[in-house]
């Protein structure tokens, strides 16, 4: 598959390591220049060291914190500085934290949706404009398997997340003749930091160990295990692609048949 990614410029936010790193791992293989972003210089430096050494991509790492107003801007000032224009925009965040319903008080509810919606409806903002100029752009944003099926502990991210979803779909029929195309890729329980740091939560909770959680929560996939962040990245490559054309406001599930809906 040609996916006409050599040379188009790439944004993956959050992108130290998981997904967003794995997401940008990808690009960069296939010839896209890089710019990737965290809240820590020494962990964005050293992923960007490694996609250098891996795979011979032009990386420019930024220190952003996306949940804050300032970040999104702060980074595609960087990106559009050093590359011009952007072609591809890869939206990602940390994960909310895990708390009971009661617990959960107003000012959390407003950092979750500063953190996994306005970073995100802040980044298409300010690099759709020369998308559209260009009549070219692939927006694809990682939410999660929550979006389809709740996860049970997970209430800030099964509520907010969907806004995204709502987001994309309108952004895919307002925009729908310009070029860009906008989808998001839905991963399951996938092997990364933000995953052992969930089962360790839901082992404290519960009083269990934490091969007890991971065992229960991958007993409801399907395929039996939990994903990689490879093959969530796969679907973000796929969807990024000149290949994929013809596909706007798609939810694109990587979660080991999780979800259990037909559609
Ligand atoms: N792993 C799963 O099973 C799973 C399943 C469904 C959905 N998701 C969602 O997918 C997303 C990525 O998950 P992951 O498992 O790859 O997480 P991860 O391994 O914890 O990685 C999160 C990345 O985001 C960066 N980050 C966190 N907060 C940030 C902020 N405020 N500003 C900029 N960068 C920030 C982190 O870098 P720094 O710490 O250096 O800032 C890191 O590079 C999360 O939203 C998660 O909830 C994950």
């Amino acid at each position: 598959m040609d996916t006409g990614l050599a040379g188009k410029v790439a944004l993956v936010a959050a992108s130290s390591q998981g997904i967003g790193f794995a997401a940008a791992h990808q690009l960069a293989v296939e010839g896209a220049h890089l710019v990737i972003c965290s809240r820590s210089l020494e962990r964005i430096e050293a992923a960007a060291a490694t996609l250098r050494e891996t795979t011979g991509a032009v990386v420019l790492p930024v220190v952003a914190d996306l949940s804050q107003p300032e970040g999104p801007a702060t980074v595609v000032a960087a990106a559009q500085h050093r590359f011009g224009a952007i072609d591809v925009l890869v939206t990602n965040t940390g994960g909310p934290p895990s708390l009971p319903f009661l617990e959960v008080a107003d000012e959390q509810w407003s950092e979750a949706f500063g953190n996994l919606f306005l970073s995100v409806q802040r980044l298409i903002r300010l690099t759709l404009p020369t998308m559209v100029e260009r009549r070219w752009g692939r927006v694809v944003a990682i939410t999660s398997c929550a979006c389809k099926e709740p996860v049970d502990g997970l209430i800030l991210s099964n509520s907010v997340r969907l806004s995204i979803h709502g987001l994309l779909k309108s952004l895919a029929n307002e925009y729908g003749d310009s070029g860009v195309t906008f989808n998001a890729v839905l991963p399951g329980y996938t092997l990364t930091g933000r995953m052992e740091e969930l089962v360790k939560t839901r082992a404290l909770q519960q009083q269990r160990s934490a091969q007890e959680v991971l065992a229960d929560a991958t007993r409801a996939i399907p395929m039996a295990r939990a994903g990689r962040p490879e093959e969530v990245a796969a679907a973000v490559l796929f969807l990024a692609s000149a290949a994929a054309s013809y596909i706007t406001g798609v939810s694109l599930s990587v979660d080991g048949g999780r979800s259990r809906s037909v559609l």
